[in-house]
């Protein structure tokens, strides 16, 4: 498959996001404001949602037949969102999307928590299918053999923030519970992570709850900004970043659920999301 049925894609093309869900708006949030004259086309697979406790397989099938839509709209480049999706899916979307650049969320996540770790102990909350398929560990330990890497799932903060529970005493229960062990030393003189990546595209919003479990050291650190600025990186060195000079535009697509992609997806793109705004498409 190809941008426009074989031809090179254009500069002026949109930009294809995919996400299983409303979370990848997070980093569709950062990548409208390093890019504000691209067009994009965000695609959440409501329908299908979580992928991030199905097996590799099924989440391998699914993403690539995202990308394949995604492609029917004549986009330049996808940006796979999804912690998920991106730590066992992209392979496969590689493979068989051609011609276009198809980045991930995975290794500019690790790109950026390596370079804020002092210490080299750095630790991972995402899902149960992504800390099981072990990509973060991988790419973090790629870019620095000496890092020692604690990875854990947290699928509960998948639904607080699907939920809007978002902050308060639930929140912070739950983030004590998962987040609490990995930081407290196992034994005394053991040594703690001095840096957390939120590997899952949800956590964002979770912030002050998992700040308050792990205390003000701890570098927090997602992949959103650092896969925006990737992107940019990327279109470039293609010849593909926008020539255009009037504001870019978002179209949004999702599988399922417009009024509850509305609702939920405001809080993730921080912007007002009304359902009329949302396409339902059927892969
Ligand atoms: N978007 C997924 C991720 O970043 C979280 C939601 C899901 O499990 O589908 O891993």
């Amino acid at each position: 498959l190809s941008a426009a049925s074989g031809g090179a894609p254009s500069c002026v093309a949109p930009i294809g996001v995919f996400d299983s869900g409303v979370g990848g708006l997070t980093v569709l949030r950062a990548l409208t404001a390093k890019l504000p004259r691209e067009r994009f086309v965000y695609l959440g697979d409501t329908a299908r949602l979580p992928y991030g406790t199905k097996s590799p397989e099924t989440v391998a099938r699914y993403s690539l037949q995202a990308a394949e839509a995604l492609t029917e709209y004549g986009v330049k480049c996808l940006v796979i969102a999804c912690n998920t999706a991106s730590s066992v899916g992209l392979p496969t979307i590689r493979a068989h999307i051609e011609n276009m650049p198809v980045i991930g969320v995975i290794e500019p996540g690790a790109q950026v928590a390596c370079t804020a770790s002092r210490s080299g102990h750095i630790a991972v909350i995402a899902t149960e299918g992504t800390v099981r398929g072990g990509a973060y560990q991988r790419a973090i330990l790629a870019i620095r053999p000496d890092a020692s890497v604690d990875a854990q799932p947290a699928p509960l903060f998948v639904a607080l923030a699907e939920e809007g529970l978002h902050e308060g005493p639930i929140a912070n229960d739950i983030a004590t519970h998962y987040l609490r062990p990995m930081f407290s030393p196992s034994h005394p003189g053991a040594s703690v992570p001095d840096t957390l990546v939120l590997g899952c595209t949800h956590f964002p919003v979770l912030a002050e709850a998992i700040r308050r479990a792990v205390g003000p050291q701890v570098r927090i650190v997602d992949s959103a900004a650092t896969t925006a600025a990737s992107v940019e990186a990327q279109l470039r060195e293609a010849g593909l970043a926008t020539t255009a000079t009037d504001p870019g535009t978002v179209r949004l697509l999702a599988t399922d659920g417009r009024e509850r992609f509305a609702k939920v997806g405001t809080r993730f793109l921080d912007q007002l999301i009304t359902p009329e705004q949302v396409e339902l498409i059927d892969l």
